[in-house]
């Protein structure tokens, strides 16, 4: 499973890029006014920071605003990957943008038929918001489940993104259920490390060493 951290916070990228475990990031307009830094100017910092793909998400809702925009935002960097909401315009720009070359995102996805849309439309990746649904009494997880089970069905290539994740134990249900990638704020994707048997262990360990005068 690919782990995206989702947040336009440069600096928490720098730090679990540096970790080599992060495959790319995902922003969306709240976490870009969260920075409170131009969005181009940020976007790029961070498609120079990851490898990978880098969501960038249109703010334009009808369908020649989302191309112009995509396209203003493909320019950015090679790794941009453009963010379209899941609506009939959206997926409309979806079609045309991959056709283009484009990777897109089709993002605010809350139910399986949505996702088959995207998937149709040529989605790269589509994203499925767990905590959000969690948020009303659903479970998420059921959704990915469902997901997983259409685009296996039928060989689609869109990537399932599971998103709006929420505690570690969301991310550990997206690896049994077959999520291709989540993507976490980077506390969630720091915090999966912890284990206070590993701590107990590693002070028993280092307590012995010196006690016995190891030196490696
Ligand atoms: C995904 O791309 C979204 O940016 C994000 O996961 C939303 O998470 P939230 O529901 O915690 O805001």
């Amino acid at each position: 499973m690919k782990f995206f951290v989702d947040t336009a916070d440069t600096k928490d990228i720098a730090d679990l890029a540096a970790t080599g475990l992060i495959d790319g990031v995902t922003t969306n307009p709240s976490l870009i006014a969260k920075s409170g830094r131009p969005f181009a100017e940020v976007i790029a910092e961070i498609c120079a920071l990851v490898d990978g793909p880098v969501s960038a998400e249109v703010v334009a809702t009808d369908y020649d605003g989302m191309i112009t925009e995509g396209r203003k935002l493909a320019k950015i960097a090679a790794n941009v990957t453009v963010k379209l909401p899941l609506t009939l315009d959206g997926l409309k720009a979806c079609k045309t943008l991959t056709g283009e070359g484009t990777p897109v995102n089709v993002t605010l996805c809350f139910s399986a038929n949505q996702a088959l849309l995207a998937a149709k439309a040529g989605a790269t990746f589509i994203s499925p918001f767990i905590g959000r649904l969690d948020d009303i009494n659903l479970d998420g997880m059921d959704l990915i489940q469902e997901i997983r089970q259409i685009y296996d069905n039928y060989l689609f290539d869109t990537e399932i993104l599971a998103a709006s994740i929420r505690t570690a134990n969301h991310v550990k249900l997206c690896a049994l259920v077959g999520a291709d990638v989540m993507t976490a704020p980077p506390a969630v994707i720091k915090s999966l490390v912890n284990h206070p048997l590993t701590d107990k262990g590693l002070e028993t360990f280092l307590a012995d060493a010196k006690k016995a005068g190891i030196k490696v």
